[in-house]
């Protein structure tokens, strides 16, 4: 079994490593059903628990092959999904269509994907935790909310994970959220924590990203941005060489180090990265690797933006006041 840690103030006990499924309704180039569903599988069966997916990878698809993969395995995975909008009526409508996807009768953790600019965040919650008595959810969590969101949200309902992007090449979280999630006892679920395949070393130029691939829309991922958020590996590469590690393992074994409270929640789509990614827990970082790492890493040092300019006005995003005029 490996290291746990915990979901929320009195939640249940995870893996240090979770799952993420997105990459199954192939956003980073074609994806193989089976070799995913083998993921997950091996994953539980390592302890990797938190199994994290949404109904919009793939309108469903991404879910249902994670409710394939856990069906023989339901108690010990906790399958967390995202709902795309607030509105109450939505959200009671949107969390039986992912059971009816997962074929589960509840999920471990239901986020809000996006804070809804028009839906006050008491009205988001209040209807999620009503789903949390009807049975249909355990517990609740926010994804790329903004700190005055997460505190009203958690003022309504406890707030057991916020689910943002965190990882060498994206550390403003340790800034603008960890005080609040601290503060708090919210669970910070780190995604994309190998910067999406970029931290793992083997994307050097855009002719290394597959066809159709979405990564390729992203600001971070083009021309001279890339060529720069490449030649800022050095340090990584030479510490995981040290440590006789691969670069992702230092990569993710850097945000355990970071605090118990943060769960890196890593994208996998075939078994031999399960074992791989499992190599993180035996990394050792000291003070001193951790402060080469800090040095080398800053806050804002990534060139390029981390969304298309589309995306950007979703993240962190506050949530109007209640009464406030919507989309206001
Ligand atoms: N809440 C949100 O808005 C949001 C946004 C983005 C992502 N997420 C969640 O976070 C999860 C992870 O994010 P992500 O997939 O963007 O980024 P990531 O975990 O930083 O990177 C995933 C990429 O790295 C590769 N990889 C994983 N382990 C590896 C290893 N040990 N060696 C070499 N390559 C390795 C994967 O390849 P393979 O697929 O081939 O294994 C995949 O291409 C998603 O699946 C999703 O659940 C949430």
């Amino acid at each position: 079994m490996i290291d746990t840690r915990k979901l929320g103030q009195d939640g249940v006990q995870v893996g240090a490593i979770a799952l993420g499924a997105m990459a199954f309704a192939g956003w980073y180039g074609a994806s193989d059903d089976e070799a995913g569903v083998r993921a997950i599988q091996r994953a539980i069966d390592e302890g990797i628990t938190l199994i994290d997916t949404a109904e919009v990878y793939g309108q469903g698809r991404s879910e249902a092959l994670v409710g394939r993969a856990v069906r023989d395995r339901r108690d010990r995975a906790v399958v967390a999904t995202k709902a795309s909008a607030g509105s109450p009526a939505y959200l009671h409508q949107a969390i039986d269509r992912s059971l009816k996807h997962l074929g589960l009768d509840h999920v471990d953790l239901y986020y809000l994907h996006r804070v809804d600019a028009a839906v006050p965040i008491e009205d988001s919650v209040g209807a999620m935790a009503e789903l949390v008595q009807a049975g249909k959810v355990r517990a609740i969590g926010l994804s790329e909310a903004g700190p005055q969101t997460i505190r009203r949200a958690h003022a309504t309902h406890p707030i057991a994970a916020l689910q943002t992007e965190y990882s060498l090449l994206q550390r403003d979280p340790e800034r603008d959220l960890f005080p609040i999630t601290r503060a708090l006892g919210v669970t910070f679920v780190a995604y994309s924590p190998l910067h999406r395949g970029l931290l793992t070393g083997r994307i050097r130029t855009s002719a290394d990203l597959p066809a159709h691939d979405w990564r390729g829309q992203v600001p971070r991922f083009q021309g001279d941005n890339l060529a720069a958020n490449v030649a800022r590996l050095g340090p990584l590469e030479a510490l995981a060489t040290r440590k006789g590690a691969s670069m992702s393992s230092v990569a993710l074994a850097w945000i355990l180090r970071k605090g118990q409270d943060l769960v890196p929640l890593v994208g996998i789509g075939r078994p031999e990265n399960v074992d791989r990614n499992l190599q993180a827990l035996q990394v050792q970082l000291d003070e001193t690797d951790m402060a080469l790492l800090d040095d080398a890493f800053p806050i804002g040092c990534a060139a390029g933006a981390r969304y298309p300019e589309a995306a950007m006005a979703s993240l962190g995003r506050e949530a109007p006041l209640p009464g406030a005029p919507a989309g206001g």
